[in-house]
Parts: C-alpha cells; sequence; structure tokens
C-alpha cells in the first residue's frame, strides 16, 4: 500500500472521529519517524509490511478510543514538543490563552512565577521559553507528573525551571511570587463529559475536583495571595460555567483588576486578579 492509500483508507476507518484525518497522519508519521510534511512530498511511497502493521495496531488503539497522544507519547502545546503520560493531562490549546495573558501582565524582568498543578509542564514550560530571565517553579501532587514534566524540562534545555512535588502550597517555603498559574482540576464529580472522548483515557486527579468541580479551585484562590508579591497575579484557568463562581472567590480573597477571558469559542475561561494589598 502507498501512503496516500493507507491515510485515506485509515481516514475512513475512523470515520467517527472529528480529527480522523489528522489522527491517521500522526500515528504514521510516528511510525515512520517523519513529520507530515513527509507525506505530501512523497504519497506514492511504498510501505514495508512492518511499517504497516506497526500502523495497523496503532490505529487499532485509536479506533478503541485512546487519544493519539497517549499513543504516541507526545503533544504539541505553544511552540514546544511535549512528551505525554496517562498519569496527568494532555495540554489543551485551550491552556495557551493563558500563556498568552501571563506574557501580557505587567511584570518585572526577572519575575519569580508558580505553576500549580504543572502536570507535563506545558504551561511552566511555555513561559519559561518565552522568558528566559523569569525564575520558574512548577509543582505537581503526583509522582509521575513530576518525572514527566522534569523529562520535559530537560529535553526542552531550559535552566530557569525547577519542579518538584507539593500539595498545591503544601511543600513550597515561605515565598512571594509575581505570578501565579494554574490549570487547576475542575471538573464536578460524575460529570458526564468524563465517560466520553479523550477524557476517559485521563486520570481523575488532573481532573475532578469535588462535587462542584471548584473545591481545587477554592484551595488556590484563598492561600495565593499568601505567596503573591503586592500588585502579583493569580491566573487560572476553569470550566466554561464556573466564571461567576472563580470572581466571587478571587473578590473574598482580595483580589482586584478581576476580570475573565474568553476562549476562541467565546466561552469563559480563564479568570485573573492582581493582589492589591491594602494600604
Ligand atoms: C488539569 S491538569 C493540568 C496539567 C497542566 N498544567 C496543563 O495545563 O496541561 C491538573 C494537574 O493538577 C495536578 N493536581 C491535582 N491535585 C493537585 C494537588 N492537590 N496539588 C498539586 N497538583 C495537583 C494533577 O496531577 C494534574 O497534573
Amino acid at each position: 500500500m502507498t501512503i496516500a492509500e493507507l491515510l485515506r483508507s485509515a481516514t475512513q476507518a475512523n470515520a467517527s472521529s472529528d480529527s480522523a484525518a489528522l489522527d491517521a497522519a500522526l500515528l504514521l508519521a510516528h511510525v515512520l519517524n517523519v513529520d507530515l510534511s513527509y507525506f505530501k512530498a512523497w504519497p506514492d511511497r511504498t510501505l514495508s509490511d512492518a511499517d504497516q502493521e506497526h500502523f495497523n495496531g496503532l490505529l487499532q488503539r485509536r479506533l478503541e478510543g485512546e487519544p493519539v497522544a497517549f499513543i504516541i507519547g507526545r503533544q504539541g502545546f505553544w511552540s514546544l514538543d511535549l512528551k505525554v503520560s496517562p498519569e496527568t493531562l494532555i495540554p489543551r490549546p485551550e491552556t495557551e490563552l493563558l500563556v498568552e495573558k501571563a506574557l501580557e501582565l505587567p511584570l518585572p524582568e526577572d519575575a519569580s512565577v508558580l505553576d500549580l498543578g504543572t502536570g507535563s509542564g506545558a504551561i511552566a514550560l511555555a513561559l519559561a521559553t518565552e522568558r528566559p530571565e523569569w525564575a520558574v517553579s512548577a509543582v505537581d501532587c503526583m509522582p509521575g507528573a513530576v518525572a514527566l514534566a522534569r523529562g520535559n524540562c530537560q529535553q526542552c534545555a531550559l535552566s530557569n525551571v525547577q519542579v518538584f512535588q507539593s500539595h498545591w502550597f503544601a511543600q513550597i517555603p515561605p515565598q512571594q511570587f509575581h505570578l501565579i498559574v494554574s490549570n487547576p482540576p475542575y471538573i464536578e464529580e460524575g460529570d458526564r463529559h468524563l465517560f466520553e472522548g479523550d477524557v476517559r483515557f485521563e486520570p481523575a486527579s488532573a481532573l475532578v475536583s469535588g462535587p462542584d468541580g471548584l473545591e481545587d479551585l477554592r484551595v488556590i484562590v484563598a492561600r495565593s495571595a499568601d505567596y503573591l508579591t503586592p500588585q502579583g497575579w493569580l491566573l487560572v484557568e476553569h470550566g466554561f460555567q464556573q466564571g461567576d463562581a472563580v470572581r466571587s472567590l478571587f473578590k473574598a480573597a482580595g483580589f482586584t483588576t478581576i476580570d475573565t477571558l474568553t476562549d476562541l469559542n467565546g466561552r469563559e475561561r480563564v479568570t485573573l486578579g492582581c493582589y492589591t494589598v491594602a494600604a
């Protein structure tokens, strides 16, 4: 079979996926160890039996619902190609909104930054890449996520990030950051989305946050003030129906300049506020 024929038949077989053609191309690129542009240049190349068999095995996993990122072990985020694992969330494009906003804030050149619940390290590493002079600390409670983020940090050759294990602020020595960012778990226990699509393969530790989805956000927003400089910023991602609740949490914790940003679908996604110490 040629590359073009294999991609066509795999796309048809996986027609229930919204991204069937891209899924097939990513899986084949992984098997052949090439990038996607290769398929435009060599559509008529015939595949070896071994490559075809390898591809069929991966396609079968995709047809059973496993996310492409877990099958190939990688996901693009910002400008980075990150390793991913079933120990934590696959970084989502929506989270790039939080990175974009963080980079626009009025922060010192040598800002100190904390990423809570770093997972693969996506947010921390994107910020550290864009601002080499920032000092970024990144924590996660799951040892597997800490190891993954450390590996990604090494692969990106970043020397301005340190990753360590902490249950939110519990293992973070007292200090003040100019910016705290977090994409914490925020789905309600039992939410039907947990049983659909890619999310079924991701761990509850990265997704679920109590009966109303706000348990972790409550802790993060309430405790952040103790770890922020005066005029420091907190940015959090949350569910699209949690905007009102999250703004109330920011207000109750003494934040000002509170704002919520919407994603490309017009849904509330990221809330931020500035910690202004009363005179
Ligand atoms: C929604 S995932 C976000 C991962 C990554 N920041 C991203 O945007 O792709 C939430 C992360 O928070 C971590 N987490 C959950 N509870 C935590 C806690 N109590 N302390 C620290 N990290 C926690 C999970 O292990 C997971 O990696």
